[in-house]
């Protein structure tokens, strides 16, 4: 049972919510004809700038008269996103129950823009401290550091290595717990309460779950948690609230969410989850088509279609469609809306550019496309676009068919470095010589890795080769980010996908017999 009681409630604190937050972010008012949303975003008809991206950047003709694309600009909101949508309504509830009261500390596990959203907390005197385990872009955390948020950065974004004994995510997970125990000691927290959880910790950092780690830590230092991940109010505010309001808007246009597909991404699964199911209770229907980046490609705030899977509020037979677009085709059309005056980020150019697909397949005609945030925190990526070639990914048959053409193979790993049974299997599995095989220290890894310049042992490697030189890893993730880094300095290389542990022949083998704890720093 929810405590509703009134003198549990911090009044003087839901006052300043309302007046400075909740008053300024959709809502629903009563009024004499019934319940209205208030501040509702702006839903634009985007048609005709669509049509001549369609032309000018893909050649592509599209003459379908019925064709109609609205974007959903929530972009606009308090805070620049769409999450503030849910943040206001859970953090509403928490102080109208009892569960938040001023002074107090708010964690959770956020990629940035559901952080960004409860920053406008600060100004209530309350702190907030976001857990990040990815990459974030420059843009992302300076927004966090401006709204005065405390960040722990976990930096997990470097590849697991699956079946190492047990031994490794152990080993990892130590470290990390070290790393976050020293922040929150510099976050003024006392460490003692950490130590007495530490096994807990230690096992959730083992599976990666940082989910559950915001909530535990929440749960020992007597903090507050929003649990977006699994707090059936953010996808409410999506169904109860933006729902409504396209619906509202669509119809003020003479038209009827009955017959238009909405097209968005996926964080938590919230915006997908709420839409899908107010237009299924209101018309029976499908008609959320749910867009993912392919697998290895990073883009800001969404997650790919496997980090979704599994996911309280992934729930794909709700969807209308599930589709995969590659961010590299889609950034000249986050360039061309952007230079047209719209205020569009990342996840926006790749719902656009699936409608597009869409469009040009003639398979639907009616679009809303959520743009869920803008291009402010994204304009230093905007900039390379066009300037910058992106790395190659390569599978283990096409640099095994074209083995010729690569003449240096770079392992770039922080942690493990290969044993002489990987190197042999590289060799033997990418057709290339073991002397072209060329492993760097995991210090010098960790310096490409975290943008401090290109070591001299890599780029002097790079620079010898005639050919190629393609980088691999453990699982493909960090001779990605490798090669990205190395891509922003025009260098071009080559990543090869599933790193070591997805080789054919990889399988027959103990990840031990392959490769080892680097020790070289
Ligand atoms: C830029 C952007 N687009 C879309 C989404 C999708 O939101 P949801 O969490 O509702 O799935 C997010 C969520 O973090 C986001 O940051």
């Amino acid at each position: 049972m929810e405590q509703n009681q009134d003198n549990n409630i911090d009044k003087v604190l839901l006052e300043r919510f309302e007046e400075e937050i909740w008053n300024k972010v959709p809502h629903l008012e009563n009024n004499e004809e019934g319940a209205k949303v208030i501040n509702a975003t702006p839903l634009v008809d985007i048609t005709a700038d669509f049509k001549e991206c369609a032309k000018k950047i893909y050649n592509l003709e599209l003459s379908n008269s019925e064709l109609q694309v609205y974007g959903k600009l929530d972009s606009t909101l308090l805070t620049g996103s769409i999450k503030v949508r849910p943040a206001a309504n859970i953090i509403h509830d928490a102080i109208i129950t009892g569960k938040i009261k001023s002074g107090q500390t708010i964690i959770e596990a956020t990629s940035g823009n559901f952080g960004i959203a409860l920053g406008m907390l600060s100004k209530l005197g309350l702190q907030v401290v976001t857990i990040v385990s990815r990459k974030l872009q420059e843009g992302v955390f300076h927004e966090l550091r401006n709204m005065n948020i405390k960040i722990m950065d976990l930096e997990m974004d470097i590849c697991p290595a699956p079946g190492m004994e047990g031994k490794k995510d152990e080993l990892v997970a130590k470290a990390t717990a070290a790393n976050i125990r020293s922040q929150l000691t510099q976050l003024e927290f006392d460490p003692s309460i950490f130590d007495n959880s530490i096994t807990e910790i230690e096992s959730l950092l083992a599976k990666q779950d940082i989910i559950n780690l915001a909530k535990l830590l929440s749960k020992i230092y007597n903090c507050f948690c929003p649990e977006q991940y699994d707090n059936d109010l953010n996808v409410d505010s999506h169904r109860t609230i933006t729902g409504v309001e396209i619906d509202q808007q669509l119809h003020e246009d003479g038209n009827s969410l009955e017959d238009f597909n909405i097209l968005c991404t996926f964080g938590t699964g919230g915006t997908s989850g709420g839409l899908s199911r107010y237009i299924s209770e209101k018309y029976n229907k499908k008609g959320v088509h749910v867009i993912f980046p392919p697998g290895g490609q990073d883009v800001a705030g969404i997650r790919t279609h496997n980090n979704a899977d599994g996911l309280k509020y992934y729930q794909p037979d709700k969807y209308a469609g599930e589709y995969e677009v590659d961010f590299e085709k889609a950034k000249p059309l986050l360039k061309f809306f952007v230079e047209k005056g719209h205020d569009i980020g990342e996840s926006s150019a790749l719902e656009l550019y699936a409608t597009l697909q869409l469009a040009s397949a003639n398979k639907e005609s009616k679009f809303v496309v959520m743009i869920c945030d803008g291009i402010e925190k994204y304009r230093k990526n905007l900039e390379k676009i066009g300037k910058i070639q992106p790395p190659g990914q390569v599978s283990q048959e096409n640099v095994a068919s074209n083995s010729g053409d690569y003449d240096k193979v770079i392992w770039i790993h922080t942690q493990y470095t290969p044993q002489e049974g990987g190197i042999e299997l590289l060799a033997k599995s990418l057709g290339i010589d073991k002397s072209k095989i060329v492993v760097p220290n995991a210090r010098t890894a960790q310096q490409l890795l975290s943008g401090q310049g290109i070591p001299d042992e890599i780029n002097n490697s790079i620079q010898e080769s005639k050919g190629k030189a393609l980088m691999v890893c453990m699982a493909g993730r960090t001779s990605l980010m490798a090669a990205n880094v190395l891509a922003e300095k025009g260098i071009i290389t080559d990543s090869l996908i599933g790193g070591i542990t997805e080789l054919p022949e990889a399988r027959n083998s103990q990840l031990s017999e392959l490769v080892k704890q680097a020790s070289q720093f």
